[in-house]
């Protein structure tokens, strides 16, 4: 958990130039800690994520008897338990991360000891039941607080399962399949809307035979997982943020190395290229499943033009509406959001908080439930921003500070390391002021 709230000044910049290479993906390496505890032998990660967030999936592996050294040179070794988890006689703490409780409750559903999953206070303030009703469904015993973390998962003799998501998720699709792998018969998961891949993709790259259709994946249960050796691809999510700026300047060149490009995280590149900025992708190169490669962004001469964001195009860009909503005033058209309901329900309101910020810097904004409308052609001034302690917030607004008249002042500004600590350093780097 952060403990210091920090304030930070962001200037206007001139340009965006520069080249960078972003730290592991957060969703992946949350995935590559989870399994390396269950399996057999010692996994070694190079580039895994630096954010909060998997420092918690971490620390939960090893509460649960897995070993976790960190080389000097950055790399992480996990020494796996082979499914026999440590009982832990004190809670497991999640700390901000939505990603490791959910896939967690998942992963003990099987194990035949009682654990308590606590979480910070915007983690014990999000919605659990999504997680409680398949695993439950499994026949582990969930308990939840008012809905909520705490919870108490005590595990047991799992069966399969064929189950819907009612609410497109890729952390509760997780879940079920860690679950399934440990149940007798074959589970399925099946969901409206493709979320990211990466859970299916890593029981794969750990052994696991995975079957997929164009809506559903299943797993049989009782396939034993062996370690693995990787390089966790950049975070396209983390990049967002320089991705949405560098497309704001005309002449700005930003090139990244090794950025996991897995076709259901990389939809912002379509809507940068929708919006009229110039991404070029080489050096494609798959590894362990995941799409590396090298991607290049330029603004348009003219600026960005403007775009409808829906159905679901919303949930594959859940983590990045709020930098295309908080870059949106300074399209041609705006930008329009709906069918993401879900982003009240992330870290903070997502919606309630993008629609404030922007108000503050001066911006129009319409809110609805599931959404928001920002017109385009609007200039903005450098404002006080709440970032509501919720890393994406901070961040977001830190770019549309980019191209603001006068300083803004982000409050809560170190809630950006639970997913990229780097950020505000990497920000200077390549801003040219
Ligand atoms: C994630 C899935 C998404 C996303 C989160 C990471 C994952 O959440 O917003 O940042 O790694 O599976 P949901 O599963 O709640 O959609």
């Amino acid at each position: 958990m952060l403990e210091t709230k920090t304030e930070r000044i962001v200037t206007p910049a001139r340009n965006i130039l520069g080249s960078l290479r972003i730290p592991g993906d957060k969703s992946i390496s949350h995935r590559y800690a989870l399994l390396s505890a269950l399996a057999g032998g010692t996994t070694k990660l190079t580039n895994f994520s630096t954010g909060a967030d998997c420092a918690s999936s971490l620390g939960c592996a090893d509460a649960l008897g897995a070993t976790v050294t960190r080389r000097e040179n950055g790399a992480i070794e996990i020494t796996g338990t082979g499914g026999s988890f440590k009982y832990s006689t004190s809670p497991l703490d999640c700390g901000n991360s939505g990603s490791t409780m959910r896939m967690l409750t998942g992963l003990l559903a099987a194990t035949p000891n009682t654990y308590t999953l606590i979480g910070d206070e915007s983690l014990s303030r999000r919605p659990m039941e999504r997680i409680r009703k398949p695993i439950y469904q499994m026949g582990a015993e969930i308990s939840l607080t008012d809905g909520h973390a705490p919870i108490t998962v005590s595990g047991g003799k799992l069966k399969a399962i064929d189950y819907t998501t009612p609410v497109p998720s890729a952390q509760v699709k997780t879940a079920i399949l860690f679950a399934g792998l440990q149940a007798e018969g074959s589970t399925t998961v099946r969901e409206s809307v493709r979320t990211r891949d990466h859970g299916e993709l890593a029981l794969r790259a750990f052994g696991a035979h995975v079957d997929r259709s164009t809506d559903s994946t299943s797993i049989a249960g009782g396939q034993p997982l062996q370690a693995i050796e990787a390089a966790v691809p950049g975070d396209i999510s983390s990049a967002a943020f320089f991705l949405c700026a560098a497309a704001l300047f005309p002449g700005s060149n930003l090139v990244f190395d090794s950025l996991g490009l897995n076709p259901t995280r990389a939809t912002l590149l379509d809507v940068l290229t929708a919006l009229g900025a110039h991404i070029g992708v080489l050096n494609l190169e798959e590894k362990n499943g995941e799409l590396v490669g090298t991607v290049q962004v330029n603004a348009p001469a003219n600026g960005l033009k403007g775009t409808t964001i829906c159905g679901a195009l919303s949930a594959q860009l859940i983590d990045e509406l709020p930098v295309l909503a908080a870059i949106a005033p300074y399209t041609q058209n705006g930008i329009r959001i709906r069918d993401a309901k879900e982003l009240r329900v992330k870290e903070s309101d997502r919606i309630a908080l993008v629609a404030n910020n922007l108000r503050k810097m001066g911006a129009q904004v319409e809110e609805f439930e599931d959404g928001l409308d920002v017109p385009g052609g609007q200039k903005l001034h450098g404002a006080e921003i709440n970032s509501g302690g919720d890393h994406r917030i901070a961040m977001a607004f830190s770019v549309a500070a980019l191209k603001a008249t006068g300083d803004t002042m982000i409050q809560g500004a170190e809630s950006a390391a639970i997913s990229f600590p780097e950020f505000y350093d990497l920000l200077n780097q390549v801003a040219e002021r």
